[in-house]
């Protein structure tokens, strides 16, 4: 699910739209519609198929193979009641519920897809912490242009949506406080020959090389490689199973079709040219 599907959308997206659309308005602020080849590509899915998408139950409402690991790297960076995390996309709200639920921090989260957004809300209301937590429909950008600066950033199983990982640190770190955290969880190329594969990924030392690029500490690093795949296609699947057992259309049942098609193809792409990482970031400013 995460990146899967990136094989075939990345060529048609970057053909079609080889300049970010940045800023783009209607008046009220970014349109939704604008951006969202760039949830296409992250989902692996054409653009015609992503509402359906906001219908599958993934576990622990996560969006991303990480689930098992992300409780382990959040125990050692001091949080606590009143810090404040900024979770982008924030999907279905998983990541940064239970972060609300463990800690008791104050959570905002952004995300393209009113679906996911509504969902987030949802599981937020239903583990309890609806209080601590706003999910809102907004692109990623839009989000970092609020200039507010957050104790925790999340970025998690996220769109490549800047020309590579120094420009993508450099954006983010305008919003984390000096001293707090940016948590990347991500994938990165095994070789530059599967470049033509992955044209938006680099290898893990290009992508080492870009956290340290702004005088930003490294203070936590893991190299999954192709461990964490096969659970997360094989309950991912399950998800979209159980969303096509009980879908409400014909077109919905067609477009999660679709989609379990495209994780069956992309599987063995994403096994053999990408591995997965975690780090965190601990942000210096002055
Ligand atoms: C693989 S999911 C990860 C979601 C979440 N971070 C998690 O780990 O569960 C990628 C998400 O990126 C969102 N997305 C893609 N491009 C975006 C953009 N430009 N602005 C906001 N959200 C975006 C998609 O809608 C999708 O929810």
């Amino acid at each position: 699910m995460l990146f899967p599907g990136v094989v075939k959308h990345t060529k048609d997206a970057s053909d079609r739209f080889p300049v970010l659309l940045i800023g783009k308005s209607n008046g009220r602020g970014l349109l939704m519609e604008d951006n969202l080849h760039e949830v296409a590509k992250v989902m692996g899915v054409n653009e015609r198929d992503v509402s359906a998408l906001s219908k599958i139950p993934f576990e622990g409402n996560m969006m991303n193979p990480w689930g098992d690991e992300f409780p382990g790297v959040f125990r050692t960076l001091g949080l606590t009641p009143h810090k404040t995390v900024l979770d982008i996309p924030c999907g279905q709200g998983g990541v940064s519920v239970h972060l609300a639920r463990e800690y008791g921090v104050t959570v905002d989260g952004y995300d393209l897809v009113r679906g996911f957004v509504e969902k987030a809300n949802e599981h937020a209301a239903s583990c309890r912490v609806r209080e601590l937590c706003e999910y809102h429909v907004g692109d990623i950008r839009a989000a970092l242009g609020k200039g507010k600066e957050y104790d925790l950033l999340l970025w998690s199983a996220p769109p490549h949506i800047w020309e590579n990982y120094k420009r993508t640190i450099e954006n983010l770190r305008r919003c984390v406080k000096h001293g707090g955290y940016l948590v990347i969880a991500d994938a990165y190329l095994y070789s530059d020959e599967h470049k033509a594969t992955y044209p938006d990924y680099e290898t893990l030392s290009e992508t080492v090389e870009a956290f340290t690029e702004f005088g930003d500490r490294v203070v936590q690093r893991h190299d999954y490689r192709d461990a964490l795949w096969a659970k997360n296609y094989r309950t991912d699947k399950e998800a979209v199973e159980a969303a096509i057992e009980n879908a409400e259309s014909l077109e919905e049942r067609e477009s999660l079709m679709r989609y379990l098609e495209e994780l069956t193809e992309s599987e063995s792409a994403d096994i053999e040219c990408l591995g997965l990482y975690l780090a965190v970031l601990q942000i210096q400013k002055m």
